[in-house]
């Protein structure tokens, strides 16, 4: 039994599973190269069967990832919203019939909205089920139930045992939050909001420092351990007037008594919350609103679960949805002394609601005495030397491919010598993070690498941290890991680690500089054998169990897919090298001269 999974909202994507396991994976982005694509995943869903070498015809069950029929075609449909409501309150205020974020908005994303597929306009999901003839077999899942069954049957193999599930966005099939009992194979809700969530007001805050909503939280998130923690309690005040919870059920998110109105929709009252946001902060420094921004958040998921574990007496905590992609919420969540045990789905935005959607589906069609689901590794797409062949030929002239007989020590050898080493091999990560196989990989020991990697390639914000990946047995001899996370290793990079100060180091260039955490990659040999062996060599030359893993793109761009992108982004950087499989890939000469 074949079954599809599909998210067709933001980043959409598609994942197949085989009976109980998922065998391929991707988002639409990195075919499409365009970050963060939303819509239908026609590509994703070719790319997989063509992978898989199957046909359409062979696949038995669709599962859709949220209920609506409505399609997005491009990432400015998106932020249209945001520019239309922050348009009309500059608008009001001094009579600009534009706003200057729309103005900004123009000239970045003229491309990237240009870019979304104009013939498609008038088109729904059904209209592209039925191109591709599979209108019979599809099944349709509410938006957080499939946030939830990604973590419950995802990371909890759907069995015997109680957990509890959260689930927080944006908003999806009009609810932002949701709690749910996963035990016995099934999903039970406890509670679910369609109010303003504290991952909406992220979202808002996002646009108003001039950030992309649904996109750039993180960048909040890095920014504001820098703020003065006595000015971002003020922010966080300020703050609190728009989020509020359920009296009679701390379970549920409500608005407060001023906004009671609002709803996760358009509207006249959204309107008025949205002027009063953005009249209430418009004197905050922009580091200071970050941090309170991020204290309110942390405040609020952690009453959130506390609440759940107190009504339920389930000590067992699965997260999920966009706003769990703030892994230092996630931190203090695992250090609770409630929290017996904890996890969260990787990458859990919208993105992932097709491995959710195709977990229900499994759920609903297995037969019975069928196994669990079972899911471990997130390396599910494209091999990365599906094209080497096409730029051999393509990069002649350019670049200089040797095969090497051990691949590994060569990377190993040259991260000694400080070189900056890009790697594209195996199968590409789903999600947000590179995990090791489409990583540029350095050493970690010396802070000078930062500036390196970000005048070669990533000109990153200048705040924002690189993270490390660090071998599973030796993961504590760096940071402090909370007992809630000893049981699933964190292998996902969905939590922040307290770095041990007398050993930071080591992987100084790894850690936020202001806080001193780490968003470490914890490296299991089962779940990455090749990237354990680099690091585990690496080790045993240098004393340091971790190599820095930052993806490998170019800044704005998805991560790179096969052979050819990545050819295409080290010739257009400063990167030392390039390794795709047990090549060893280097500029010809008079590239090289050209660089320098
Ligand atoms: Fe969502």
């Amino acid at each position: 039994m074949y079954i599809l999974g599909i998210n067709t909202g933001l980043n959409s994507s598609a994942v197949i599973m085989k009976d109980n396991k998922v065998v391929f994976g991707i988002q639409e982005e990195r075919l499409s190269r365009i970050k963060n694509q939303p819509g239908f995943p026609g590509l994703a869903i070719k790319a997989g069967l063509e992978t898989l070498g199957i046909g359409i015809g062979d696949i038995s069950h669709v599962c859709i990832g949220g209920k609506s029929s409505k399609v997005a075609l491009s990432r400015q449909d998106d932020l249209g919203k945001f520019h239309q409501r922050y348009g009309e309150v500059k608008g009001k205020w001094f009579g600009e019939t534009e706003s200057v974020f729309a103005k900004f908005a123009k000239k970045g994303f003229r491309k990237l909205a240009s870019m979304g597929k104009e013939n498609d306009r008038e088109k729904f999901l059904e209209d592209y089920l039925d191109e591709l003839g599979i209108t019979g077999k599809t099944q349709r899942y509410d938006h957080h139930i499939c946030h939830a069954a990604s973590a419950y049957y995802g990371l909890a193999g759907g069995g015997k045992e109680k957990y509890l599930v959260f689930s927080m966005d944006g908003g999806g099939d009009a609810s932002t939050s949701a709690v749910f009992i996963g035990h016995d194979g099934k999903l039970d809700q406890i509670a679910s909001s369609d109010a303003f969530s504290p991952a909406c007001l992220y979202a808002h805050i996002t646009y108003i420092l001039g950030f992309l909503p649904h996109e750039h939280e993180y960048k909040l998130m890095g920014l504001a351990p820098y703020a003065q923690p006595k000015y971002a309690e003020v922010a966080r005040d300020i703050l609190y007037q728009f989020i509020g919870f359920d009296p009679d059920n701390p379970l549920v998110f409500t608005n407060t008594p001023e906004y009671s109105d609002v709803r996760n929709s358009r509207g006249a009252a959204k309107q008025r919350l949205v002027e009063d946001l953005f009249k209430s902060v418009l004197n905050l420094r922009f580091d200071t609103l970050a941090a309170g921004l991020q204290m309110l958040a942390e405040e609020v998921a952690v009453q959130w679960i506390k609440a759940g574990i107190e009504k339920t007496g389930i000590r067992k905590v699965l997260l999920s949805g966009g706003f769990f992609m703030n892994v230092k919420a996630n931190k203090l969540i695992s250090e609770l002394p409630g929290v017996e045990f904890v996890n969260c789905f990787p990458s859990c935005g919208d993105e992932t609601n097709a491995f959710g959607a195709a977990f229900l589906g499994y759920q609903q069609f297995k037969g019975d005495g069928s196994p669990a689901v079972e899911f471990k590794d997130f390396c599910l797409g494209v091999d990365g030397a599906y094209d080497i062949e096409q730029a051999k030929g393509k990069y002649t002239d350019k670049v200089v491919f040797r095969r090497s007989p051990n691949v590994n020590d060569e990377i190993v050898e040259m991260l000694v010598e400080r070189k900056i080493v890009a790697r594209c091999s195996g199968k590409m990560e789903f999600g947000a993070r590179a995990l090791g196989n489409r990583s540029i990989l350095a050493s970690p020991d010396d802070i000078r690498i930062i500036n390196k990697i970000n005048a070669a390639i990533k000109k990153r914000d200048f705040w924002m941290p690189f993270a490390p990946a660090i071998l599973r047995e030796k993961a504590e001899t760096l940071i402090n890991i909370p007992k809630s996370l000893k049981a699933s290793g964190s292998p996902y990079m969905m939590f922040t680690f307290q770095a041990i100060p007398e050993k930071s180091d080591k992987f100084l260039a790894g850690i936020h500089q202001s806080d001193k955490t780490a968003r470490a990659q914890i490296v299991d040999k089962d779940i990455y054998p090749d990237f354990h062996d680099i690091i585990a060599k690496f080790d045993k030359m240098t004393g340091i169990p971790s190599v820095l893993n930052t993806s490998f793109n170019l800044h704005g761009y998805p991560i790179v897919l096969g052979t050819c992108d990545a050819v295409d982004v080290f010739l257009n950087s400063e990167l030392d090298v390039l390794v795709v499989g047990d090549y060893v890939i280097t500029r010809t000469p008079a590239n090289n001269a050209n660089l320098s």
